[in-house]
């Protein structure tokens, strides 16, 4: 489903190398954790993958085609497949938390009709339906982590990138979102997930990629921390 064939990406206005000579493949289904200290390049890394950032030499492909093909509305439509869910939750605060959900369709392109259905199944799958009609601001921070799951997967994206979705919460709340995560891997959306957590990687073995100074210094199949 993706493959980085030595993917070196270097910003030029600072002319730092924050990936170095990457390869690897993830397959359909996976669920692979992304792992290394600040600065190892972890968020550079899901940035090549929605084209976000480019690389400076080698190939990043998408299903066998090379994403340097891609260009205006295809990468809008590339995108439009791929879930995101960020540190900072960035849910609209001007709207609530279900019309989060419609505005996340609208992009998309979803039937109209289909909205209410489809934005209430997911907020049920995040427990989140006596909620829908409140704002952020009115949520804790981990509900705000939830919704903002919920918006990412409620297009049915084939891939789900997540960015440090568990940085600001407490433990508790940190395993409420990683079981939502495996229910959804298990209903078949690909998963990517950056973490720092020591925790999270060690507590659920899984396929975990260790980034050091922007080289993969470890792709391991059983998981584990190790950096
Ligand atoms: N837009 C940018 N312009 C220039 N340099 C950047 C830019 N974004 C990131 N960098 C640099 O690239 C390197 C990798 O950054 P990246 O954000 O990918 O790391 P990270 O692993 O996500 O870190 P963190 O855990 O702190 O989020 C760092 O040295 C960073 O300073
Ligand atoms: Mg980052």
């Amino acid at each position: 489903m993706i493959e980085f064939h030595r993917v070196t990406l270097e910003y030029p206005a600072t002319k730092t190398l924050a990936l170095e000579e990457i390869n690897l493949s993830v397959k359909r289904g996976e669920f692979l954790y992304l792992t290394g200290h600040s600065g190892a390049g972890k968020s550079s890394f899901l940035g090549l993958i929605i084209k976000s950032v480019i690389p400076t030499t080698g190939q990043v492909y998408i299903n066998s085609e090379p994403l340097t093909k891609y260009k205006g509305a295809r990468v809008a439509l590339h995108r439009r497949r791929i879930g995101m869910v960020f540190q900072d939750h960035s849910l609209l605060d001007h709207l609530s938390v279900l019309e989060n959900l419609y505005f996340a369709l609208r992009v998309v392109g979803a039937p109209q009709r289909e909205w209410e259905e489809r934005s209430l199944n997911v907020l049920r799958l995040v427990g989140l339906a006596h909620k829908q009609k409140v704002y952020p601001i009115q949520l804790s921070q981990g509900e705000r982590q939830r919704v903002a799951i919920a918006r990412a997967v409620v297009t049915n994206p084939v891939l789900l990138l997540a960015d440090e979705p568990t940085g600001n919460l407490d433990p508790d709340v940190s395993w409420e979102i990683m079981e939502l995560m495996n229910e959804i891997n298990l209903k078949g959306t690909t998963i990517i997930l950056a973490t720092h957590s020591r925790e999270i990687v060690e507590r659920q073995r899984r396929r975990t990629l260790t980034l050091r100074k922007g080289k993969l210094v470890r792709d391991d199949p059983n998981g584990g921390y190790a950096i």
